[in-house]
């Protein structure tokens, strides 16, 4: 039985080729250097046509319902979205409502955005972390923020274009690590994170 976490990783962006799946590729690639990980990854760039339509749950197709499955189901989340408007983009927001809200207690989730410029880095504390408070998950210390500038332009895609956000990612990660061996699977069985409350 193999001993891995489950991590889904959840990319906002509309664009392809996009900075934030770049980046979130970059995190997820890190946390493998570290963790055995079994990966499954979501671009909001593909599934967001499944969503966009349905208005609830029910209205989903399969294909889509089976990603939501995915996120709830996950061990670990790294998620990461372009801003838009000062906020996540609308798909990312509506993925998410889809999301059953019991089902993230106490999931690590490793949150990561990109903008046009750094003035709104504070997207990650001021709009991702509340949403996965909401869900009472486990949003882990250290943020993930870019900028347009941190990206090498790279045909046909993007790059991690300088040193010191690949020094961000990898103390991102860093950081999640103590919140995350514990987490590691000895019997099969998802492990509870702290020792219960009395
Ligand atoms: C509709 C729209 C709204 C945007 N709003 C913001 C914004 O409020 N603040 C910001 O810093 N960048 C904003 N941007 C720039 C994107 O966040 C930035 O280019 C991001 O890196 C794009 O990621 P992507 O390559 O994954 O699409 C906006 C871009 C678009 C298309």
């Amino acid at each position: 039985m193999g001993k891995k976490l489950k991590l889904v990783a959840v990319s906002g962006s509309l664009s392809n080729p996009s900075r934030t799946t770049t980046l979130l590729s970059a995190i997820v690639g890190e946390l493998q250097k570290k963790l055995p990980l079994d990966v499954h990854f979501i671009e909001l760039q593909k599934l967001g046509p499944l969503l966009g339509g349905s208005l609830s749950r029910l209205e989903l197709p399969q294909p889509a319902v089976d990603e939501i499955i995915k996120i709830e189901e996950a061990d670990l989340l790294a998620v990461a979205t372009p801003v838009y408007r000062a906020s996540v983009t609308g798909l990312f927001k509506h993925l998410f409502d889809f999301v059953g809200h019991e089902t993230l207690f106490n999931t690590p989730v490793l949150l990561a955005a990109t903008g046009g410029s750094d003035r709104h880095a504070l997207v990650i504390d001021h709009q991702l972390r509340p949403l996965f408070s909401f869900f009472q998950a486990l949003t882990l210390p250290v943020g993930v923020y870019a900028s347009e500038a941190d990206f090498s332009d790279l045909d046909p895609g993007y790059g991690i274009g300088s040193d010191a956000l690949q020094e961000r990612i990898a103390l991102a990660v860093e950081r999640a690590l103590p919140y995350l061996q514990s987490r590691l699977p000895t019997n099969g069985t998802r492990q509870p994170f702290l020792v219960e409350l009395k």
